[in-house]
């Protein structure tokens, strides 16, 4: 079965948003290499790269589906933030809003029955799980913290670890 046409600009268009992504992150760890969290700058380095490959992820099954991959314009990421928990309140709000994007796909390949699309977007759902709780954590230590500087430099050390 051919993919449909929306499908193909659907998944297209979540590329971009998986690559806006990745340079949203790369954006994030320059902040923090800048602000000499090196720890923090690494997991985001990480995060990174991960979103690459969930881009990649899409782009094969595009090919696999002898769909059209058309490599998008990228966004150009914020620069610069208040400090560590803006900067992963940013990340997590993010997580969120791809969360609602992996949905509608989910939505848009049950009204067109299209069953293969629906089982290869599990993975992202699954995914998205992880990432929200990721991010998500982050922000309740430092929340947690409150600008507590020897509180943040103990998590910037345990992220070096990613
Ligand atoms: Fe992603
Ligand atoms: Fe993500």
């Amino acid at each position: 079965m051919k993919l449909s046409d929306a499908m193909t600009a659907a998944i297209n268009d979540q590329i971009k948003a998986e690559l806006d992504s990745a340079y949203i992150y790369l954006a994030m760890s320059a902040y923090f290499e800048d602000c000499g969290l090196s720890g923090m700058a690494h997991w985001m380095r990480k995060q990174y790269k991960e979103e690459v490959e969930h881009a990649e992820k899409f782009i094969d099954y595009l090919y696999e589906r002898g769909a059209r991959f058309i490599v998008p314009e990228t966004a150009k990421p914020k620069e610069s933030y208040e400090n560590a928990l803006d900067v992963f309140k940013t990340a997590y709000a993010h997580e969120q809003y791809v969360t609602s994007r992996i949905y509608k796909l989910v939505d848009m390949a049950t009204a067109e029955k299209d069953y293969a699309t629906l089982s290869m977007l599990k993975w992202y759902v699954d995914e998205q799980v992880e990432e929200e709780a990721n991010a998500g954590g982050i922000v309740e230590k430092l929340e947690f913290l409150g600008g507590d500087k020897h509180g943040i430099y103990a998590v910037d050390r345990e992220l070096s670890s990613r």
